[in-house]
């Protein structure tokens, strides 16, 4: 990656590790911009104190990560991972396959009340289900205005048949969900994580879902991306695993391409970006630039400035 982008001024990036060894070797990076929602990748104090702006994606990919979420909520409700392949095998059996709970009067726990959270809530809410959502970031009136009540982490995991995660992954959130909080969980509880693998403690998972503790998991993403083939949770015949496709469709696709190929532009001609996600990082960069310290970068920078450290093969956001 240093190799590749020693040149850029602006850096797009994907789930590329953006480690503070990266990014104090691009001497020239005066912008980071994540192609997608999460910014995890970035070492976001490494490029604040070298004044490099990061900005990120939001918006434009929310009801795709919702329709996903919502698809794993329903496939795993309705067993379809298990009813699938045995029609495939020619077998004509319903019973096989008992007890399926219907989702109507059950209820939903979200965890991470954003953009994508809510859009979650709404929809479950139309399969008239009880949303109960923890956010501590979140007013108690945001929540209620979606027909959703506020909870405790601990209160919605005890109380929830299904549990979907729409934190981002920081410091707070890495293993949010251990092993005493699937304890908490109802023996019929189904998790959905389409936000970042690393919220959930993986072995405490497979621990869980192995002794029955939970009934099942759909998951969008893992810990480690692509996982060790032998991953043991690709195995489990009580989960369904997508391989981070969450945010995907032709159409989102083509609009989180235009949104951050003009947030970069933003960045090179000298305008403000749209969703600066480290702020301090601005005025560290005009303060730099009225010092002269940056007199070869900036808006006479050329195309092919512009690194793109993502490659069509490796979309994930
Ligand atoms: N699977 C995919 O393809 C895909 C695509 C897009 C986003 N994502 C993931 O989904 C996440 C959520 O996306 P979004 O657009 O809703 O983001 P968002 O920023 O709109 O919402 C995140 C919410 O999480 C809340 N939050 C932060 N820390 C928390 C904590 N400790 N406990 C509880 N809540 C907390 C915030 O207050 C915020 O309301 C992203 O950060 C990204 O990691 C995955």
């Amino acid at each position: 990656m240093i190799e590749g982008a020693k040149e850029a001024d602006v850096v797009v990036c994907d789930v590329s590790p953006m480690t503070r060894n990266v990014i104090s070797n691009l001497r020239r990076l005066v912008g980071i911009v994540e192609s997608g929602v999460g910014y995890d990748n970035i070492d976001l104090d490494a490029a604040t104190e070298r004044g490099i702006m990061v900005c990120n994606v939001p918006n434009f990919i929310t009801c795709e990560v919702t329709d996903h979420a919502v698809a794993l909520i329903l496939a795993l409700t309705r067993k379809l991972h298990q009813i699938i392949p045995s029609t495939r095998a020619a077998e004509w059996t319903w019973r096989k396959f008992r007890p399926i709970q219907g989702l109507d009067g059950k209820t939903a726990g979200i965890i991470g009340f954003g953009n994508i959270g809510r859009q979650v809530a709404k929809r479950l809410r139309a399969f008239e289900m009880d949303v109960i959502a923890y956010d501590p970031y979140v007013s108690s009136q945001a929540i209620e205005r979606l027909g959703g009540k506020p909870a405790t982490l601990e209160q919605l995991l005890a109380s929830s048949d299904v549990v979907t995660i729409h934190v981002p992954l920081t410091k707070e959130t890495r293993h949010l969900i251990g092993k005493a909080e699937l304890a908490l969980m109802k023996n019929s509880a189904i998790l959905v994580n389409t936000a970042r693998g690393s919220v959930i403690d993986q072995e405490a998972l497979i621990d869980s879902l192995g002794k029955g503790q939970i009934r099942a998991a759909g998951l969008d993403v893992l810990a480690v991306e692509p996982p060790d083939p032998n991953d043991p949770i690709l195995r489990l015949d009580n989960v369904i695993v997508t391989p981070h496709i969450g945010w995907y469709s032709e159409e989102s696709s083509s609009r989180l391409q235009e949104y951050t190929a003009l947030e970069a532009k933003r960045i090179l001609s000298g305008e403000a970006p749209r969703n600066l996600v480290n702020p301090q990082a601005r005025s560290k960069h005009t303060e730099d630039l009225q010092c002269g310290k940056r007199r070869e970068r900036g808006s006479r920078t050329s195309r092919k400035d512009m690194a793109a450290t993502h490659s069509s093969e490796r979309h994930h956001w």
